[in-house]
């Protein structure tokens, strides 16, 4: 389970060890991830936590490593570990891609065949977000979340051959550590000024500011993460946290059935 130390993700990880799982922690912050450990092993003492940049894909496969060598076999990836992103740069797109959709393909690359080679079937979920659906501003968020649910989607069909079900979470607003994602930039980025350069005013810093307002104000993680059980004990292909944004999803696919009623009745040129 990535990005287990925080958030949305810790909520995951608590719903699931107190369903009786045993749990393999991952995420890039150590001290988060020694806290979340002790405070999971009160009720479940199978939960154990290995570092790693998710982004960086030999890590995530130390990180399989670790979780066989500790639990052997694997019946459940949560892809969950993602951050906000930056600006419009190259370090931006790179870390923000890196992070929320290369390490959901590489985790799906490297677990399902640990799921897969014990033949008792098993679940893949991936996060993205109600930004997965529809776009709104942020743009290499919202590609990234666009990725990992077509990803999903891609690979429900194929993997229910095998006995592992595929479920993307698209949350609304969660009150997590989301806002503060710039902790965990990777060194290697750090020399990209974009990252420290957030306005603090004009539309832009509005905008970052109601995010940050709706995001404190958002649901509890727990809620989500028990959502994330029942999803996985029912297979949903999609998991979603609450109704307030089904209006702005049923918007983008009437303006999608426009775009074809506009070509309806005319005859494609072969
Ligand atoms: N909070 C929201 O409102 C919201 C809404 C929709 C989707 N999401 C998604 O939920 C997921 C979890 O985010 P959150 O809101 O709980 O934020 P969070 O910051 O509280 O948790 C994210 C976790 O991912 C970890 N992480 C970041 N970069 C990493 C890396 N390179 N390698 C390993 N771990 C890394 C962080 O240390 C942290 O523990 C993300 O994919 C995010 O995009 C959040």
């Amino acid at each position: 389970m990535t990005g287990a130390a925080s958030g949305i993700g810790l909520g995951i990880a608590t719903a699931l060890a107190q369903a009786g799982a045993k749990v393999m922690l991952c995420d890039i912050e150590e001290d988060a991830l020694a806290k979340a450990v002790k405070q999971l092993r009160l009720t479940n003492v199978d939960v154990d936590s290995v570092k790693a940049d998710v982004s960086l894909k030999a890590e995530l496969q130390a990180a399989a490593e670790a979780t066989t060598a500790r639990y052997g076999k694997v019946h459940i990836l949560v892809n969950n570990a993602g951050v906000g992103g930056g600006g419009w740069t190259d370090a931006s797109w790179t870390w923000t891609l890196g992070v929320n959709l290369m390490a959901t393909v590489w985790g799906i690359e490297i677990f399902w065949r640990l799921i897969d080679q014990h033949g008792e079937g098993g679940h893949i979920v991936s996060t993205a977000s109600i930004a997965g659906l529809v776009a709104g501003g942020n743009h290499a968020y919202e590609v990234s979340k666009y990725g990992v649910v077509a990803l999903s989607e891609s690979l429900r069909p194929e993997l229910a051959t095998r006995g592992i079900g595929v479920s993307v979470l698209c949350p609304g607003f969660v009150r997590t550590e989301i806002m503060t994602s710039g902790r965990n930039l990777p060194k290697r980025f750090e020399r990209e000024k974009t990252f420290r350069e957030v306005p603090t005013s004009g539309p832009i810093a509005e905008r970052i500011n109601w995010v940050r307002e709706r995001v404190a104000g958002g649901v509890d993680p727990l809620y989500v993460g028990e959502l994330v059980r029942e999803g996985i004990e029912n297979d949903w292909p999609y998991i979603f946290t609450e109704l307030e944004f089904e209006p702005l999803v049923d918007k983008r696919f009437a303006a999608i059935k426009q775009g074809f009623d506009r070509i309806r009745g005319r005859t494609p040129k072969r």
